[in-house]
């Protein structure tokens, strides 16, 4: 099959369009014809080796495992004996280890149907984008109607789905983002934008009952002033923590700052389930949820994807057909 292989750390030049062996699946296992697939940031981390301290898991000289590619959807082409929820032919999307390839192996546990209605590169750019919204709204937030909630990075890959999930919940909504992704944030429903470029929310005087930081970039005691004394922050990410450790020491330092407070401070740990992709896909079948696509490419043009994703230009998330 033809996929997108990297042999050593580095930029996307590293990236080949090659022929490899199709994967073989375990007894529960389904091998997915991908027919999409959508980039993340978590990609290019991967892709680079980055941040250094990522390379005890994934390979410490090259990637053990040479094809990227997390978020997909296509057609069952396989099942493995012990499966009995899909069958080939199924329609499906979810998480996998290597989506950027003709065929990929994929659990069970990490895959659902593909949400009526949407096409397969609409279905791509969901999965763990998606749950990681999910996850840091509905599971470490906590949220409840009526709530303040305020997204950080409001226009990037988890902030467009954390915007559209928390309307959904009945909050209302602050997106922040940059000049050119005010009308983006504010057709995701977000009840005020504001341009982090022009105004430094911290300061407007507004307090709300939940943030999510998808950015990392300010200091966890300047979002803890615009927060309501029994708040929460819940640390998704963000980009700009040093080669080594990245965001990671922000993430597990944070919650000590709860200490003795009513406030909470939640570093998020998102790993996706099929029971999270089912419950996306619920909320797009009832018009809660919509994925925003930047941009699709062929799978050949994957370098060209990934250079796009590392300049933040990308209104939405940046798919491959395959
Ligand atoms: N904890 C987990 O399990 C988990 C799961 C998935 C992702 N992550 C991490 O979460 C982070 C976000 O992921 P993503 O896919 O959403 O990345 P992304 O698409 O690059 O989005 C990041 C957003 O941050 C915004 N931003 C940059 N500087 C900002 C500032 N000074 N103030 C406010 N917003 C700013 C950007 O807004 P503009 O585009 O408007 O400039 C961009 O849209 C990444 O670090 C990723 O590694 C963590």
């Amino acid at each position: 099959m033809k996929a997108i292989v990297q042999q050593e750390y580095g930029d996307s030049s590293v990236l080949h369009l090659d022929e490899v062996p199709v994967p073989a699946i375990r007894d529960d296992e389904v091998l997915i014809g991908v027919r999409a697939t959508s980039l993340n940031i978590g990609d290019w981390h991967l892709m680079a080796g980055l941040p250094l301290l990522a390379r005890l898991a994934i390979g410490l000289r090259r990637p053990r495992q040479g094809i990227r590619g997390m978020d997909v959807a296509g057609l069952v082409h396989a099942v493995g004996p012990a499966v009995t929820a899909f069958a080939v032919g199924d329609e499906v999307f979810g998480v996998v280890d290597g989506g950027l390839a003709e065929f990929a192996a994929a659990s069970v546990k990490k895959i659902a149907r593909k949400p009526a209605g949407l096409t397969f590169e609409q279905a791509a750019a969901i999965p763990t984008s998606g749950a990681t919204a999910l996850h840091a709204l509905r599971d470490a937030g906590r949220i409840r109607a009526a709530q303040r909630v305020l997204v950080i990075g409001a226009a990037g890959g988890v902030g467009i789905y954390a915007t559209q999930l928390a309307k959904a919940f009945g909050a209302h909504v602050t997106g922040v983002c940059s000049t050119t992704k005010l009308d983006l944030v504010r057709s995701l429903g977000a009840d005020e934008a504001i341009d982090y470029t022009v105004s430094d929310f911290t300061t407007l005087g507004a307090s709300y009952d939940l943030i999510i930081d998808t950015a990392g970039n300010r200091p966890v005691a300047s979002l803890r002033r615009a927060l309501t004394p029994a708040g929460t922050l819940v640390i998704v990410g963000g980009e700009g923590g040093g080669r080594v450790a990245g965001t990671l020491s922000r993430q597990m330092v944070a919650p000590l700052r709860g200490v003795g407070s009513k406030q909470s401070f939640r570093g998020l740990v998102s790993v996706t389930k099929a029971a999270d992709l089912a419950t996306l896909a619920e909320f797009v079948e009832r018009g809660e949820l919509s994925p925003v696509i930047d941009q699709s490419y062929p799978l050949g043009q994957t370098r060209a994807a990934m250079n796009r994703l590392e300049t933040s230009a990308a209104v939405g998330k940046l798919v491959l057909a395959v």
